[in-house]
């Protein structure tokens, strides 16, 4: 789906998670939601708190599992994915604290395997994710899986790829400061979202064309998405320029 820009991209991407979400009200269900962070998914946000706010979209019955969490890293930390998603969505809606799940940095090495077991264990106790959010890496990556990253891999710890530490850099004070490993679900983990949208603004252009229109690889993990039987990319116009 091709928009003008990145707002109305936005716009599009909330009213149809917003139209499930009240959908899943009206049946008395549950929604589960896969989220993700990045500047991509700010604007999106920004919309379902507006929609919240003035058009009384409540949260009450919405689960949500975020896709990574770098690691090592203070949830406290402005940094963290944990600080991002309650900056951006969490303080401002009505979303029960107790439904909330983000890939949890504390856990020693050793633990981190069981932990991660438990975190998809957790997705499909509730059912599975409903609908997942994605952004895209300028490498392909979703969530933090990078190029190589097997299309049956689950929740895990992986090492960051150096050009997503520099692209992430921004974020931080120094390159040195971004973390060199993270908390990711994996391909086969997102791929069993019963619905994904990904979505991509501005000089994406380049790896949107590769994912929709080249060879399914693991190299590109954004093109496995190919195989999935309902995910939709929302686009502006400067990222679908090669298509
Ligand atoms: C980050 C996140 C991804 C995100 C991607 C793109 O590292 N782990 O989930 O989709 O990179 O980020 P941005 O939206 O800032 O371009």
């Amino acid at each position: 789906v091709i928009h003008p820009d990145s707002k109305a991209g936005s716009r599009f991407a909330a009213s149809e998670i917003a139209a499930l979400i009240r959908q899943k009200q009206a049946a008395g269900e549950n929604c589960v939601l896969g989220l993700a962070t990045g500047s991509t998914p700010i604007s999106m946000y920004a919309e379902l708190v507006r929609m919240h706010r003035e058009e009384g979209l409540s949260f009450r019955n919405v689960i949500t599992f975020n896709l990574d969490e770098y690691y090592p890293i203070d949830k406290d930390a402005f940094q963290s994915y944990w600080s991002f998603m309650h900056r951006h969505l969490f303080n401002h809606v009505d979303i029960d604290p107790a439904n909330i799940n983000i890939p949890d940095s504390n856990w020693k090495k050793e633990e981190i395997k069981k932990y991660c077991a438990e975190y998809d264990a957790k997705i499909q106790a509730v059912g599975g994710i409903d609908l997942q959010v994605l952004g895209i890496g300028n490498n392909g990556h979703i969530g933090f899986n990078e190029p190589g990253s097997s299309i049956f891999s689950t929740t895990r710890l992986v090492n960051l790829d150096n050009s997503t530490r520099i692209a992430n850099a921004y974020e931080f004070q120094h390159i040195s400061k971004v973390p060199r490993l993270a908390i990711t679900m994996g391909i086969s983990t997102i791929m069993k979202a019963k619905r994904i949208l990904l979505m991509a603004w501005g000089m994406k252009s380049a790896i949107v064309a590769k994912s929709v229109e080249g060879n399914i690889t693991e190299q590109i993990p954004a093109s496995i998405l190919q195989q999935h039987n309902d995910c939709t990319f929302i686009i502006d116009e400067p990222a679908a320029a090669e298509l």
